[in-house]
Formats: C-alpha cells, structure tokens, sequence
C-alpha cells in the first residue's frame, strides 16, 4: 500500500477503528473500503476511466487479464465496473452469478431496458455486465435502431459512470458494432499481446481498427497500451519478439509490465478472483497485481511520492 509499512497499517486501522478480517492466527485481510480509506487519506486519488481490453485476434488473454485486473483494482478500493460484451460470455462465467435471469446489453439496445438493471454486484467494489449468447444480434439490432456507433456506448455509461472509477470493456475478438463503440467510448485500449511469431499481424490489425474509428469521428482518445501476456523464459524466441515489436513501438504505448505463462489462470475461468485466494505467491499474483497499479496508478504515485513511514 504504498510503501507504507505493516506497522503503519497497523496503526491506521486501529486508529481509525477501520475493518479487517482475520483469515488465520497470522494472517490479516483488509477489505477493499478500509484500503480506500487508507490511500485516499494518504493522498491517493483513484483516476476515473474506460479501458476497452480488445484485440482482433482470440485467445491473446482479453477476458483473463480484463476479470483478474478488475478483480485485483477493486481489492484496491477501486470502485470497479466489468462488461462483457463477448456473446461467448466467458467472462461473465468467470464471475458467480447470483441469480440466472439477468438483463444484459441488447436487452438496453431492444427493449430500453435501463442499464443499472443489468449490473450484477459480484464481491466488494466489483459490479459486472454480464453477457451470453442473446448478446449475437447486438449489431443487427444495432443497425435497426439506427444507433450512433460513436456515442451509443458512451450515452449508456453516462449514466452510471458517477458510481465508478474503472470500467473495463472485455471486447470480443472481432471487429463489430458494439466493440466500436466501445472504443469510441474509451479513454485507453490495453491490447493483450503474445509473443508469437503471429502477433504483429493481430496488433498490425487492431491498430488500424482504431485509427480508422477515431478518423471516422474524429475523436481524440482513445489512446493504447500492450501488455505482453504469456510470457515463458524458457522459450527464448519470445524475448526476441518482445524486442522486436519494442523497436517499431515507442515505448509509452507498452505497459512497464510483462505478464507470465501461470497454469493459475486455468482456475480463473471457474472464478476470477481466484488466483488471489492461494496462500502461495504465484508468478500470476504477481503480475496481475503489478498489471492492476499500474493501471489505477498507484505505482506512479509511491513513485512520485515515497511516503516511507
Ligand atoms: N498468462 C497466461 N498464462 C497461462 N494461460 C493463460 C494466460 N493468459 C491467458 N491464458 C489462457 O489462454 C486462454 C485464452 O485466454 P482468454 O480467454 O483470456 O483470451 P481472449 O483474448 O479473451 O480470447 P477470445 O478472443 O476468444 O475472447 C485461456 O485458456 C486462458 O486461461
Ligand atoms: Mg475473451
């Protein structure tokens, strides 16, 4: 937290009377709104903004690092929102559901159905927009409604963009209606990358889809960060790749963060939050914890301000 020591922390939830709770005789955790509390009394603002997590090609880590990423920011009192817009719905499957009724987006596009209808709370600080299958006419029944591409997913999270600081869009990998406007509607697009011989074409690809839709509307934002996931040291031809695609990208667009290979995510498509109950440190802990401050900005603000005390 911070660079403030246990001890420090210590004291705070004591002198503040915040809320902990004991797992075992030696271990403690800190629910998501004492944290809050904690880092806005340091000084910490939690920034407010859109990521779409999109990439043309499948199976890059989209949905994986969108649900641990979102999962990892709300135990950091980031009020977090999640929607899936995968008509696969592997997102939302990666979350326990609490009932099986729900309302999801077309059910907004067809019906008028208000979006805080569709938002499911998961755990503390982590809503979510689930998705299934009914989601596969959303670009039909887009093009009936005659919807402004450019505005549609934007108008919709006015309403409740107040209630959050993160919103992170899981796209689908294929260029439609609702992921351009879920780009239209982003401050940032992070973009999963492997390091395979394949992966320049799929960022070749979704880089172009993005300067085509900000052309199109002439829009400022959204800009894009990668983030290298799936990473294995053995294999050296991946650090290869990674140093080639550093020579053609500059350097602000890749995020200071390299994301393992970790047979952890496997569980993560039965619950999200899931690498973060193993009592042993994984290479995943790790990296979605480091993926997650970097992206609410906690590493730039112990950076900027080391409050070692
Ligand atoms: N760092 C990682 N280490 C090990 N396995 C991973 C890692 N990241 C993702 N995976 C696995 O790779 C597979 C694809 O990941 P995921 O579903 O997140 O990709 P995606 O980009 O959302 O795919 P799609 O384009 O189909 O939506 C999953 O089985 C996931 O568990
Ligand atoms: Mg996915």
């Amino acid at each position: 937290l911070g660079g403030l020591s246990p001890q420090a922390i210590y004291k705070m939830l004591k002198a503040k009377e915040l809320e902990s709770i004991m797992i075992s005789p030696r271990k403690k955790v800190i629910p998501p709104e004492s944290v809050r509390t904690i880092l806005i009394d340091k000084g910490f603002k939690y920034q407010k903004q859109i990521l779409a997590f999109d990439m043309i090609k499948g199976g890059v880590g989209k949905t994986t690092l969108s649900s641990t990423v979102a999962a990892r920011a709300s135990h950091y009192g980031c009020k977090t929102l999640i929607i899936d817009f995968d008509l696969q719905g592997n997102l939302s499957r990666s979350f326990e559901l609490p009932n099986k009724t729900y309302k999801i987006w077309i059910d907004i596009v067809k019906d008028n159905v208000d979006v805080n209808e569709t938002i499911i709370n998961v755990s503390p600080y982590l809503d979510i927009i689930p998705s299934n299958l009914n989601n596969s006419r959303l670009d039909i029944e887009m093009q009936h409604a005659s919807t402004n591409i450019k505005d549609h997913v934007k108008d919709i999270l006015d309403n409740v963009i107040d209630n959050y600081d993160l919103i992170i869009i899981d796209c689908p990998p294929a260029i439609n209606k609702v992921s351009a406007s879920a780009i239209c509607a982003s401050d940032k697009v992070i973009i999963p990358l492997n390091p395979d011989p394949y992966a320049m074409d799929g960022l070749v690809m979704t880089l172009n889809e993005i300067k085509r839709i900000k052309k199109s509307f002439k829009l400022k934002n959204p800009d894009y960060m990668i983030v290298w996931n799936k990473y294995d040291a053995r294999k050296r031809l991946g650090a290869i790749y990674m140093h080639d695609l550093a020579s053609q990208i500059k350097v602000e667009h890749i995020l200071p963060v390299v994301i393992r290979t970790d047979t952890s995510y496997e569980n993560a498509i039965a619950n999200a939050a899931s690498i973060f109950e193993a009592s042993k440190n994984t290479n995943a802990k790790e990296d979605i914890d480091q993926m997650a401050r970097e992206i609410i900005g906690l590493n730039k603000w112990v950076e900027e301000n080391s409050i070692d005390k």
